[in-house]
């Protein structure tokens, strides 16, 4: 059981989870109808639930097209969606939920949007966290919503995960997180070694956990390079995390890879 990558739209990802014996299949996101309905009629997969990581537009406009196809699949997602959503079935924070073969846990990270939920599915062997728009690969969501207490609040509850989770996020947006990653960690070799292979793959989805607490400076805001980095730009030494985590958004925000 591994989740299938659907690209959608400019640079969105959506993931279909196929359960093989059954053929049927969960889907996290759905950005865009036509080559989500595509994967699943390619894979001779029905469609059993829908987890919507958040609201915005470039994560749900495929969903009425897609439940049209599928009218019998759940919704799930957070109670914020309920007015929004016909039927969504909204999942609390830290509620787990058993579903055939697998558990999906919600973890709520609402900052990015009013949201958002980060779904950490467990089979017997494996974890993966779709992290929708809150975590991406070497960086974090901006803050349309909640706060830099907030996000550090999300991301500690991620970090906290077992470590060789696989990470499949929202947006293919690796290679320019990096190139701001370096510049605030330029000594990072990790970050080096992960630019370079990137350059030969087109879509950098899933990542690790493990990885991701080497080269994503949003996680790594106890660092001592990245604490030292972000003092010496906002000229004090700045002692709370949520500090560091406003700064570090401020700079990514303007930065110009
Ligand atoms: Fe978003």
């Amino acid at each position: 059981m591994n989740p299938i990558t659907v690209p959608c739209l400019e640079d969105n990802y959506c993931y279909l989870l196929p359960f093989v014996e059954s053929n049927t299949a969960f889907l996290f996101d759905a950005s865009e109808s036509s080559p989500i309905l595509d994967e699943l009629s390619k894979n001779n997969l029905v469609l059993d639930s829908i987890f919507l990581t958040h609201g915005h537009s470039d994560h749900v406009s495929g969903l009425k097209a897609i439940r049209k196809a599928f009218p019998k699949a759940k919704v799930f997602g957070h109670s914020n969606l309920s007015s929004k959503f016909k039927g969504l079935e909204a999942m609390t924070d830290g509620q787990e939920t058993k579903l055939g073969e697998v558990t999906v846990k919600s973890i709520h990270t609402v900052c990015h949007s009013d949201s958002d939920i980060c779904f950490l599915v467990k089979s017997k062997n494996k974890q993966f966290l779709f992290s929708g728009d809150t975590l991406f690969s070497g960086g974090c969501g901006r803050f349309f919503h909640g706060t830099p207490e907030d996000m550090c609040e999300a991301l500690d509850k991620i970090s906290c995960i077992e470590k060789n989770t696989e990470i499949y996020f929202g947006h293919e947006y690796t290679m320019s997180n990096l190139l701001f990653a370096q510049s605030i960690e330029p000594e990072n070799q990790e970050i080096r070694k992960e630019m370079t292979r990137l350059k030969s793959i087109k879509n950098s989805t899933p990542t690790l956990l493990s990885k991701e607490l080497k080269i994503n400076p949003f996680l790594r805001l106890s660092e001592k390079s990245i604490s030292n980095s972000i003092d010496s730009v906002s000229g004090s030494e700045l002692s709370e995390q949520s500090e560091r985590m406003r700064v570090i958004r401020e700079l990514k925000n303007s930065f110009k890879p």
